[in-house]
């Protein structure tokens, strides 16, 4: 395609070198769409004939079946996606195809499959994502009732309700998709038509040619336009933090899952056995989500420091920038998948759950509030009351209902037997019924917006 100024050809190892057909092969379809919509519009502004541009459209179809039915050719000799389809349609209908770089340039034509191929991968995060928000706010429903120990630094802090901990996550993952959601929309214009790097002297229609392939405009800027990566980082950035979350819940699910906890039965088809215990039962696919978390942050990190200190404009560096983004994108994907089918399908056992909350004096902050409340004694010196309250118990070991009336009595004289109401579990989740708290209903409040803003149900 270039020899024209070339002595010699390549050396084996600068065809190796240079080769990104073995993963940019994954653009063809992006590249196929993008040109169709180049020669379609070179057509109607007369720089090709539209007898030509037929041709190279059909052509450019036949390509695509033959792609679909037997895959994409990997030769190294012809680079790339751009490169293998031009030679291939070139075999097809002859010297005509060669009329299809016309105003065009492999950096325009590689920033346009890229922007394409990445704007696919935010939507189906988001779709995955709102699946798996689904899931969280059903078994978030079930379970608004259902009591567990709410923990800071993984001690027993105060009681929460299952439902209001699934909530947690439904509130990450609606972040995530606004991450990718507006990532879509500051990337989604088109740089074809930029050429190399200068823009071209032939007459195009770049409003046309973006509007063919779903951008809301051209890009203003034609150096900017081929070596912007800014779109792939952003979606690596949302596919990142979103990773974080779902390694977050993953982590849940392993601790919950372990024999200490018991919390949960994880569904047989999300586990795996041990080829040597008979009893295990493990956790692989949430330790996996744990794991992917580390490699598409990986990935993030790669693309950021190819980025980094290129000078204007297109440089070979940037065709390293397809590895992790399609990396990021099957990891981000499976783990998706895995951690939806995972919430939806979990048996949670709340028998258990419940009985860790009664343990571990979850209710001592109740205690403490009661005593403000109806003691009017200030909060710090109903803190040290309670304080004591927990230590007698302790060395007792009971609960802190269980305490007779005398005991509590005779650390502080305030209490009475009122008290007892506001130290079971269920009060105390009860209770908590400030906007965004554990409380019961205001968690079915909160699944009730959700399902509404899911479309799982009309608004009230
Ligand atoms: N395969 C290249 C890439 O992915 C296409 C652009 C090549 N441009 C060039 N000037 N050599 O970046």
């Amino acid at each position: 395609m270039w020899g024209g100024r070339f002595a010699s050809g390549p050396s084996a190892i600068m065809r190796e070198i240079n080769a990104s057909i073995p993963f940019d092969k994954a653009l063809w379809r992006q590249d196929i769409a993008a040109s169709k919509a180049h020669v379609d519009m070179l057509a109607v502004q007369g720089i090709v004939s539209h007898e030509d541009a037929a041709q190279i459209a059909e052509g450019l179809d036949s390509v695509a079946s033959e792609y679909e039915l037997n895959g994409v050719p990997e030769n190294w000799d012809l680079e790339d996606i751009h490169m293998t389809t031009e030679s291939r349609l070139a075999e097809l209908i002859g010297p005509v195809a060669g009329r299809l770089h016309t105003a065009r340039s492999r950096n325009d034509q590689v920033a346009t499959d890229f922007r394409l191929w990445v704007r696919d991968a935010m939507d189906q995060a988001e779709l995955g994502l709102k699946q798996l928000q689904i899931a969280l706010v059903t078994r978030a429903g079930e379970h608004a009732d259902s009591i567990m120990p709410g923990f800071t630094h993984l001690q027993t802090a105060q009681p929460v309700t299952l439902g209001h901990h699934l909530m947690a996550y439904y509130e990450m993952a609606g972040r995530d998709r606004s991450r990718f959601a507006d990532a879509r929309v500051r990337m989604n214009r088109s740089p074809l038509g930029a050429a190399a790097l200068a823009g071209t002297g032939f007459p195009i229609d770049r409003e046309r040619t973006a509007k063919a392939l779903g951008f809301d405009g051209p890009t203003d800027n034609s150096l900017d336009s081929v070596s912007d990566r800014d779109f792939a980082l952003d979606y690596l950035m949302a596919a990142a933090q979103c990773s974080l979350h779902l390694s977050r819940l993953a982590e849940e699910f392993i601790i919950w899952a372990s024999q200490p906890f018991g919390f949960v039965t994880l569904p047989d088809s999300l586990s795996t056995g041990s080829s040597i215990m008979p009893q295990k039962k493990n956790p692989d696919a949430a330790e996996l989500v744990r794991g992917h978390s580390g490699r598409i942050v990986g990935c993030l990190t790669a693309l950021m420091i190819t980025m980094k200190g290129l000078p204007l404009a297109y440089s070979k560096d940037m065709q390293d920038d397809k590895p992790p983004v399609f990396e990021a994108a099957s990891l981000l994907a499976l783990s998706i998948a895995a951690m939806t089918g995972m919430v939806a399908e979990a048996k949670f056992r709340t028998e258990r759950m419940r009985a860790a909350a009664e343990l571990g004096y979850a209710t001592a902050t109740d205690l403490a509030d009661w005593l403000v409340r109806q003691a009017n004694i200030p909060f710090r010196e109903a803190h040290h009351i309670t304080g004591s309250a927990v230590k007698l118990a302790e060395s007792r070991g009971v609960a802190l209902d269980q305490l007779p009336l005398e005991d509590l009595q005779a650390i502080d004289a305030r209490i009475d037997d009122r008290v007892y109401a506001a130290l079971s579990v269920d009060a105390s989740v009860a209770s908590r019924a400030s906007h965004g708290g554990t409380a019961p209903n205001e968690v079915r409040k909160r699944v009730a917006e959700a399902r509404v803003a899911l479309g799982l149900e009309e608004s009230a």
